[in-house]
């Protein structure tokens, strides 16, 4: 029998985005519904969603959230996309804003949004099995099911997951937090539950008091549990260990498709791989004012532009890298240190590198349809979607051996030819260009090697498919439910 689920999150497809988490909640709810499961989503209702999509929603009703001193309404919205069934609350001076974190008032516009996706579930009367929250904007939600709902057992009897997308990200707040905004008392800072130096933290409290915990990818799932990756957060995720699943992301392969892509110049498939990518590079050369060559390889990177990414690693080496008599393409933003050393690139290598600085969908299909090579150097990498969407599209991941990227690409072996990418383990630039180098060697003196390595990368399996499985798994164990 399907269980019910409700998805909580701060950006989620087809509605908004700003990195991997949007496409996993685009995704696994859809997977899940797919499975038979009734999956649903609730976001913040952000500018970005009122301005695309405000037509498809439906204004389902108005109440007054109380949370600590917070005494304010909240209006809930539904919209469907897929199959899968979205709520949004709506709050203008919380959420109608040009950005959707990053804000000072980042502690007290979560909390309300929390507080509001709990009292929402018994407004519109639909009790979920299960609350699967995300990262630390919903971190507190499993405490606040627990501890603001303390005489209601249909509170009681939800059961939580909680899903660590990076660690890096942990909602750490002042400890005045609790009564002002939380309503909820000392005694979770006293204990030490929810205590961070010296104050609380959002990602700790969803680490202590969920059921299950989990991260994308098995690798990335060891790694948190050292000093080195674990972000000061080691010793508590080593303390529920035997709650922690690392299970991999997959990719939205209806929207990921370069068979049906309507953003490409030409689709294909792996048959027809060899003129569907000539095609797209030619139309991305053009678009971009790249010198039009077929004879180059290209190499993409689409990514916010972090250390996180080993962006620095590709800025200390451009003049090795476009040494390679290659083409370099890059999309995002970030760090002005890194938007700088691209912007240089772009003038010192006009014709062969551009720098499209922004955010930009349409594009980022098209890059990933028209790349040979897609570089993805992390330093740490809870999962990666970039380098899955890369192979899906033909375009071979370089990545470092961490997280998720180690799961997901097998680096090219030369001796069996197998592999669908290349990859190095040390973080440092030194084999990154190495690899990349052997790399571009190889398109350029191995064809044959090269096709078969192509073949391999799309026809991996990025779907949901197995991973979902995987969430339903959990989600039958933590409801202790025998099997209908
Ligand atoms: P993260 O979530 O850490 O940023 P992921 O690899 O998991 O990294 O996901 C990044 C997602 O965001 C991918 O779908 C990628 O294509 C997309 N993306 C990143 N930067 C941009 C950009 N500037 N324009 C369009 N899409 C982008
Ligand atoms: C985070 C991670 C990324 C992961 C994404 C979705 O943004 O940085 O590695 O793929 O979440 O889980």
């Amino acid at each position: 029998m399907g269980r019910s689920i409700l998805f909580v999150a701060g950006e989620g497809l087809p509605f908004v985005k700003t990195g991997g988490l949007a496409d996993v909640i685009g995704a696994l709810p859809k997977a899940l519904v797919q499975k038979g499961h009734d999956a649903r989503v609730v976001l913040p209702l952000y500018s970005k969603i009122i301005e695309k999509h405000y037509d498809k929603l439906e204004r389902l009703g108005t109440i007054q959230i109380h949370s600590g001193w917070i005494d304010q309404p909240a209006t809930y919205y539904k919209a469907e996309a897929d199959g899968v069934i979205y709520y949004f609350v709506e709050h203008q001076g919380y959420f109608e804003r040009e950005g959707l974190y990053g804000y000072e008032d980042d502690g007290e516009r979560f909390a309300f949004f929390q507080r509001a996706v709990l009292d929402m579930i018994y407004f519109i009367d639909w009790w979920p099995n299960i609350i699967h929250s995300n990262d630390w904007q919903t971190g507190m939600i499993p405490l606040m099911a627990h501890a603001c709902y303390a005489d209601d057992y249909r509170y009681q009897s939800i059961k939580h997951v909680y899903t660590i997308h990076n660690m890096a990200f942990q909602g750490n707040f002042g400890v005045d937090m609790l009564p002002t905004c939380l309503g909820l008392d000392y005694s979770y800072f006293d204990d030490g539950s929810i205590k961070f130096d010296t104050g609380i933290s959002f990602m700790k409290a969803g680490i202590v008091y969920a059921d299950k915990i989990t991260t994308v990818s098995p690798t990335y799932s060891n790694e948190i549990l050292t000093e080195t990756y674990g972000e000061r957060m080691d010793a508590v995720l080593r303390y529920r260990r035997g709650d922690l699943w690392g299970i991999v992301n997959g990719i939205d392969t209806d929207l990921w498709n370069p068979k049906t892509d309507k953003l490409l110049a030409k689709n294909f498939d792996v048959k027809s791989y060899a003129s569907g990518k000539k095609a797209n590079k030619l139309a991305l050369q053009k678009k971009l004012g790249l010198e039009e060559t077929d004879k180059k390889p290209l190499i993409g990177l689409v990514s916010r532009l972090t250390n996180q990414k080993g962006v620095y690693m590709i800025t200390d080496r451009i003049r090795e890298i476009m040494g390679m008599d290659v083409q370099f393409v890059v999309l995002g933003t970030g760090e002005a240190n890194a938007e700088n050393a691209f912007k240089w690139m772009e003038q010192e290598y006009k014709g062969q590198a551009v720098y499209y600085c922004g955010y930009n969908e349409d594009l980022a299909h098209l890059i990933y349809a028209a790349s040979d090579l897609f570089l993805m150097p992390s330093l740490y990498e809870p999962c990666g979607i970039g380098q899955l969407i890369a192979m899906h599209y033909g375009a071979l991941p370089v990545v470092r051996e961490t997280g998720g990227l180690k799961d997901t690409v097998q680096p090219f072996n030369q001796y069996t030819g197998e592999g669908n990418g290349f990859s190095f383990w040390a973080a440092n630039a030194d084999d990154m260009v190495y690899t990349l180098r052997w790399a571009v060697e190889q398109y350029n003196t191995n064809r044959p090697g090269w096709k078969g390595l192509v073949k391999s990368a799309m026809t991996t399996d990025v779907s949901w498919n197995q991973s979902a499985g995987v969430y339903e798994q959990l989600y039958y164990e933590i409801c202790n439910w025998p099997d209908e």
